[in-house]
């Protein structure tokens, strides 16, 4: 799947570099190429003579070397590959991406670079719950760049638990996949997507409004994926902070009403996924004004809203007689018993597939960067390993371009 592909491997300082020779060699399984730039820190963990025997290939290691500069050049490096991984990534080079830094062959290359970039940072939990390293990934991310893990467990250096480790190589190679696509960049080639996603907001009056805590990670994610994998996708957005997906075509709503609307409009279409967090109800009149406090002395009542339901647009669509998508899957935002809630709104909603994830503010999915969901289908509940919203998101686009594929 990873056939003819070039990888950049940046293997900055961490236990978990050892890891990394699990991930060459399981790109190369794969066919894919893979090309080592080991950093001063990283050569503490594993040696160039490992790397390069696994890659086959010369492992670069110093900026200004002469016979390295010579033969390829560090722009080069950066530019010959399809992708940039840098595995495991310290705090420390996370850092320097986020603020430019280039004091070494590695972040040279990753400066210099014009690929997509994934990282798969490695530490210890207590360097990567530090606000500066926080900050560091959200600007990275904001940027473009990809993440894979941490994930949670035992750390090897202080028999500390938490999140830091590195996710595991299948993992890792995964996300190439999804990212490179190779031969599946056509996949959905001729189909067409509609995808909901983020809240939408209900007026009470003109300045205040109803709305709920989704930031539309996972639906701007997931028509990302389908578009990288070629198909024609329509994303009706709510209010959100989402930069707009590239390849994407974006029409922005307010109301559920408005989003029910577009997405009728986007019809007909393959595959739908609504992500979109509805509000399930709205104010049943708008105030045309402002609604104000009565004059100082007065008295009254807090003014009582009254509201009504929303349509449902998932059900709806799903509903349809006519022009009804081959594949309709909805989100399931639960907080309690959720396996069990999702699989009866499956049924309630008349959707194909539903992804259910924990909303409960223990979990911290709505505004956080990861998500652990359950599929829910027909033959069953698969459970799907805690990761980034981007790997739900590819995981999900594989899966569906899989099932269009037979229809
Ligand atoms: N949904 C929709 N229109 C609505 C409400 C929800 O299209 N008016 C869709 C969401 O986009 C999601 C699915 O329905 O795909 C489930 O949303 P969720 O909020 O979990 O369910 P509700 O139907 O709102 O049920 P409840 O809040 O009672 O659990």
């Amino acid at each position: 799947m990873l056939d003819g592909k070039r990888i950049l491997l940046v293997v900055t300082g961490g236990i978990a570099a050892y890891k990394c020779l699990e991930v060459i060699r399981r790109v190369r399984e794969r066919g894919g190429h893979v090309r080592c730039i080991l950093t001063r820190g990283g050569a503490q963990f594993v040696t160039p003579l490992a790397l390069g025997a696994l890659s086959e290939d010369w492992v670069f290691q110093d900026l200004f070397s002469l016979t390295d500069e010579q033969e390829i050049g560090h722009i080069r490096l950066s530019r010959e590959a399809d992708v940039v991984l840098v595995a495991p990534a310290s705090a420390n080079v996370l850092a320097k991406m986020a603020s430019g830094q280039a004091d070494d062959l590695a972040t040279t290359a990753l400066l210099a670079t014009d690929k997509p970039v994934v990282v798969a940072p490695a530490m210890n939990p207590a360097m990567w719950e530090h606000p500066a390293t926080k900050a560091n990934m959200a600007v990275l991310e904001e940027r473009g760049v990809h993440r894979i893990g941490p994930a949670e467990g035992a750390m090897a250096e202080s028999g500390e638990w938490g999140m830091g480790r590195m996710a595991e190589p299948d993992a890792i190679v995964a996300a190439l996949e999804g990212l490179l696509g190779g031969a599946q960049a056509g996949l959905l080639k001729d189909r067409r997507a509609l995808v909901t996603s983020g809240p939408t907001h209900e007026a009470i009056d003109p300045v205040r409004f109803l709305a709920n805590r989704s930031s539309g990670k996972q639906g701007h994610a997931v028509a990302a994926a389908l578009a990288r994998l070629g198909a024609t996708t329509t994303l009706v957005s709510g209010p959100t902070h989402q930069p707009e997906p590239a390849g994407v075509n974006v029409v922005h709503v307010e109301t559920a009403r408005e989003m029910l609307d577009a997405c009728l409009g986007a019809l007909p279409v393959d595959v739908a996924v609504m992500a979109a967090a509805v509000a399930d109800w709205r104010p049943a009149d708008a105030a045309r004004a402002k609604l104000k406090k009565p004059a100082k002395g007065g008295k009254s009542a807090p003014p009582s809203l009254k509201l009504v339901e929303n349509p449902d647009i998932l059900a709806t669509v799903s509903g349809r007689n006519e022009g009804r998508p081959h594949l309709v899957i909805g989100f399931a935002a639960e907080t309690d018993a959720v396996v069990e809630n999702a699989v009866a709104k499956r049924r309630a909603k008349g959707c194909d597939w539903l992804v259910a994830n924990d909303v409960s503010a223990a979990v911290g999915t709505f505004g956080g960067d990861d998500n652990q969901v359950h599929l829910i289908t027909a033959d069953g509940v698969e459970e799907w390993p805690k990761v980034s919203k981007l790997a739900v998101a590819e995981r999900l686009a594989q899966r569906i371009a899989e099932t269009l594929k037979t229809a």
